[in-house]
């Protein structure tokens, strides 16, 4: 990857993860195969239509995958080590304290009968060992930190808005002093205007905390802002990693181009967006080969029978037929 990361040891490894589920006696592959490297004060996007399997990479990162969830391969490593991510009591020292999460509509998680400076303390004395006192101050100073004024800590969370919540929840995943936040459609709930303020704060957050973010969404437009990196997901698996630039400018993957083209811009006064062909396949019943060639333009004979796998390709990752020559042009060159 040519991105100025690339020197920085990794944080985060994750290495061929696929995970399963069990519903009604049926197994069905939510992700297969999941790669990739997270580096310290890096952010990367997670993007993807519905179903692609965005939140289980994310919940299985921080072990918090729901009972019926089944890790058929793969692993993680922090900082080199293995995480026992199948074992919810080994996660727990790693969970909050390395890895945090501010989950979709998670705002609405808040206990309504207690106030805000109050929830934002329990990890710290929970986690922490912080006394009550010291805990409150902590709480105080993770309010200013996300811009609430630590005088609104004493109000319900029914005396504050959407945004404001949003707030809460970030400085509570913040509490433990995590080195990864994984934000999972954070601001989906919100109005637009609140939506990039939440963006804005998390940029900010991240280079004065140095953090590394996962940021998850199914809008490629609100990654520029805020993230280095975006990795495309389809059907359970990574099909494009590259760098802001890489996919915006140059897209190799034929979803990732029509991803973009589907994003309005009302700049280029074009009024008609295309609408991606089709709907994404029902996992139980995977189509055969690449999973996108029954909505692909670009589909050949090869697409149908062979799965592409994820090569480098001019710097970048992608799993795709129509680069296969380039993916081998550029392995011999890496071998010369
Ligand atoms: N707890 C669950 N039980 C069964 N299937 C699930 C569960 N959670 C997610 N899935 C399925 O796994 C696939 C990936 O889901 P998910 O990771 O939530 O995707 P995304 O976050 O990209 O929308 C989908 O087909 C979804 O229906
Ligand atoms: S492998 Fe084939 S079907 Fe899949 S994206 Fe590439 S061209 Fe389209
Ligand atoms: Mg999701």
């Amino acid at each position: 990857m040519t991105d100025c990361f690339q020197s920085r040891a990794p944080l985060l490894e994750v290495d061929g993860l696929s995970v399963d589920y069990g519903l009604k006696g049926v197994l069905s592959r939510a992700i297969d195969g999941v790669s990739f490297v997270l580096r310290a004060g890096q952010s990367v996007a997670l993007v993807g239509e519905s179903g692609s399997g965005k939140t289980t990479t994310a919940m299985a990162v921080a072990g918090l995958l729901s009972p019926n969830a089944r890790f058929s391969s793969g692993e993680v490593r922090y900082r080199g080590n293995r995480l026992p991510i199948d074992n919810d009591a080994g996660m727990r020292p790693h969970r909050w304290s390395e890895t945090s999460v501010v989950f979709q509509g998670a705002m609405n998680a808040l206990n309504p009968v207690h106030r805000i400076v109050k929830q934002i303390a329990e990890p710290c004395i929970m986690k922490l060992g912080m006394s009550r006192g010291e805990a409150a101050a902590r709480a105080r100073e993770l309010l200013e930190l996300v811009g609430i004024p630590s005088d609104r800590g004493a109000a319900y969370p029914h005396e504050l808005s959407g945004g404001m919540r949003q707030r809460v929840m970030i400085a509570m995943a913040l509490a433990c002093r995590p080195s990864i936040i994984i934000g999972d459609e954070p601001t989906t709930a919100l109005d637009v205007i609140t939506q990039a303020q939440i963006l804005k704060l998390l940029a900010e957050l991240r280079s004065q905390l140095n953090l590394a973010l996962i940021l998850i969404t199914h809008d490629l437009s609100v990654v520029v802002e805020c993230c280095d990196r975006v990795m495309i997901m389809y059907a359970g698996r990574i099909v494009e990693d590259g760098t802001v630039a890489q996919i915006f400018d140059k897209p190799k993957h034929p979803y990732t181009r029509l991803l973009i083209e589907s994003i309005p811009n009302p700049a280029s006064g074009k009024r008609i967006i295309r609408s991606i062909p089709g709907d994404p396949p029902n996992l139980v019943n995977r189509p055969s080969g690449c999973a996108f060639h029954p909505r692909c333009p670009s589909a050949m004979a090869v697409c149908t029978t062979e799965i592409p796998r994820l090569d480098t390709v001019g710097g970048e990752r992608v799993a795709c037929h129509l680069h296969r020559s380039l993916a081998l042009d550029d392995k011999v060159a890496a071998h010369a």
